[in-house]
């Protein structure tokens, strides 16, 4: 019998100890990765360093790359990228070709619906309740009683990076909403 719970013990102690060992392991790994993140989050917003952007991904996750991206669009499109708060945000192919230095959230103001680009109409027409919004995001006709809200969409070693839009909307001359 003595020797049974011995041999029994011996085991336990050292499942113990591995258990330890992997309940340690289990919560400091994660710890570690977990404090870069949730320090860049406290960053204030719109501090103008680049520690409030992100970096614009494609539909599959990819990092858009400004003379790749700007390749396959032609001038006036407006093409959905991952952007801020994993908001769809567009970006703008300029007439002149240019990437616009803004980015357009996707997200219809009135009940949250993704709206569509209409090349046709020259709007952004939500499918939902028939909000339109010009070319730009200012919104043209309701229910939706705001513009979609503006990122910065800034060009750094060719990747394109969203930043919080906090100054005047430059649409209608306010405040942003959104910020
Ligand atoms: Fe876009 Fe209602 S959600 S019009």
């Amino acid at each position: 019998q003595a020797a049974n719970i011995a041999a029994d013990r011996v085991p336990d102690m050292e499942k113990r100890k591995l258990m330890n060992l992997l309940l340690l392991g289990a919560i400091s790994l994660p710890t570690a990765g977990m404090l870069v993140p949730y320090g860049s989050f406290f960053v204030p917003p719109g501090s103008g360093g680049s520690g409030s952007g992100l970096i614009a991904k494609d539909a599959i996750g990819n990092d858009i790359l400004a003379t790749q991206w700007l390749k396959t669009h032609p001038p006036g499109d407006k093409t959905l990228a991952q952007g801020l708060k994993g908001d769809p945000t567009y970006l703008v192919v300029e007439n002149d070709g240019q990437l616009a230095t803004y980015g357009i959230n996707a997200v219809c103001t009135h009940l949250g619906c993704v709206v569509p680009w209409n090349p046709a109409e020259n709007r952004f027409i939500c499918p939902c309740h028939g909000s339109q919004y010009n070319n730009q995001g200012r919104v043209v006709r309701g229910p939706a009683p705001l513009s979609l809200a503006l990122a910065h969409a800034d060009v750094v070693d060719d990747k394109i990076v969203f930043v919080p839009w906090i100054e005047t909307d430059f649409r209608t001359g306010e405040n942003p909403w959104w910020a």
